[in-house]
């Protein structure tokens, strides 16, 4: 499909962030968005390139009303040698299909997906800092705009793209975070929405990251929806637990996101000599390793969280110290190699880049 790319106004350029080290995380945006539309009587029509401003869109449109909405998240990179580099892309596109289908949304055919991606990033490309652990953030997004009262699909979407340049996720950069086990709310259950990426599981999770917030902890981490005993995933990352060099992470049982690090980490924890297991972590059994000091290390996985260690654990008011409160080796390690792959200073042995022309 063609891709349309419509000018861009003087005035609607705007003013850079000067300090790269006080971007933070997506509160600003690039000049330009890529939009394209899918309708049932015409399918995917109309992408266009067009300067970054609000929709006019009718105070009825479903979304607004059944969330009926999904989105994703990857990075861009800039290379010392210039190039622009994404991080596994394809499987973005992927996810993005499978919480489509989820949500009874069209499918964005991978190519476009890709192609709107590649145009956007590549026009943009003056807005990628270089400064380390800074990148661009894709957030391709698709919305129900249909405007009509009844629950059900909609008859017309809106699949778009924005950019935001960002620094690390968590305000306080590479540093251990605290995480709450959450024991009363529920982030999903068998057979709902937890392995889509769709905005209302992000809703639901508030009240309980507010409330843990409150208590000082930096994160929430959801057990299972049905036994509340199984550790399932972080607001924004998968989470992984080390045993010396065995790592172990709970496996894709469809109430958690399939994450695309959290796979990239596995290859490289075996990479790095690691063995690597997932399986159901019972949380009891897990504080019991954490206390007898089996446990070595805890960290979670993310595009926008990237590696964060974990250094305090806590479970119905008990906390504890994982290792010894720092950044484990391994969790350095992995960082170190992930992010050596994603800027290009070291070589990316699975094919895992997409360069931008
Ligand atoms: N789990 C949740 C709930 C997330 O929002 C994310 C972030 O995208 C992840 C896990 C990690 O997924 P990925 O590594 O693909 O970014
Ligand atoms: C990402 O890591 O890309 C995410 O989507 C997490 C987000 C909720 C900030």
């Amino acid at each position: 499909m063609d891709i349309a790319v419509l000018p861009l106004a003087p005035e609607q350029m705007k003013a850079r962030v000067a300090d790269e080290s006080k971007l933070g995380f997506g509160r600003q945006f690039t000049d330009r968005m890529f939009l394209a539309e899918w309708s049932v009587d015409r399918g995917w029509h109309s992408a266009r390139i067009k300067p970054y401003e609000p929709f006019v869109l009718d105070p009825a449109a479903l979304v607004f009303h059944y969330s009926q909405e999904i989105f994703e998240g990857l990075k861009a990179y800039k290379w010392q040698d210039n190039r622009i580099a994404l991080f596994r892309p394809e499987m973005n596109a992927r996810r993005f299909n499978h919480s489509a289908a989820r949500l009874c949304m069209p499918e964005v055919p991978e190519e476009l997906f890709l192609d709107g991606i590649d145009r956007l990033v590549s026009l943009e490309r003056d807005w990628i800092p270089t400064a380390p652990g800074t990148s661009l953030y894709i957030r391709p997004t698709m919305i129900a705009v249909e405007p009509v009262l009844g629950v059900k699909p909609s008859d017309h979407y809106y699949f778009y793209v924005i950019m935001s340049p960002v620094g690390a996720y968590y305000a306080a950069g590479f540093k251990p975070v605290s995480i709450m086990v959450e024991d009363r709310y529920v982030r999903a259950v068998p057979g709902g929405t937890g392995d889509a990426k769709t905005g209302g599981n992000y809703a639901a999770s508030l009240k309980a990251g507010l409330e843990a917030k409150k208590k000082g902890y930096d994160q929430v981490l959801w057990l299972d929806g049905r036994e509340r005993r199984y550790i399932e995933e972080v607001g924004a990352m998968n989470m992984f637990f080390a045993y010396g060099t065995h790592i172990v992470t709970a496996p894709l049982t469809g109430s958690i996101l399939s994450g695309i690090t959290r796979e990239s980490v596995l290859r490289l924890a075996l990479e790095l000599g690691c063995t690597v297991e997932e399986r159901m972590i019972d949380v009891e059994h897990l504080l019991q390793d954490m206390k007898s000091g089996a446990v070595t290390e805890a960290f979670g996985s993310g595009t926008a969280a990237v590696v964060t260690p974990v250094g305090r654990f806590c479970y119905k008011d008990e906390c504890l110290t994982v290792g010894n409160g720092g950044v484990g080796t391994i969790t350095q390690r992995l960082y170190d190699t992930l992010t050596g792959i994603q800027t290009g200073t070291i070589e990316d042995r699975f094919g895992w880049i997409r360069f931008v022309e």
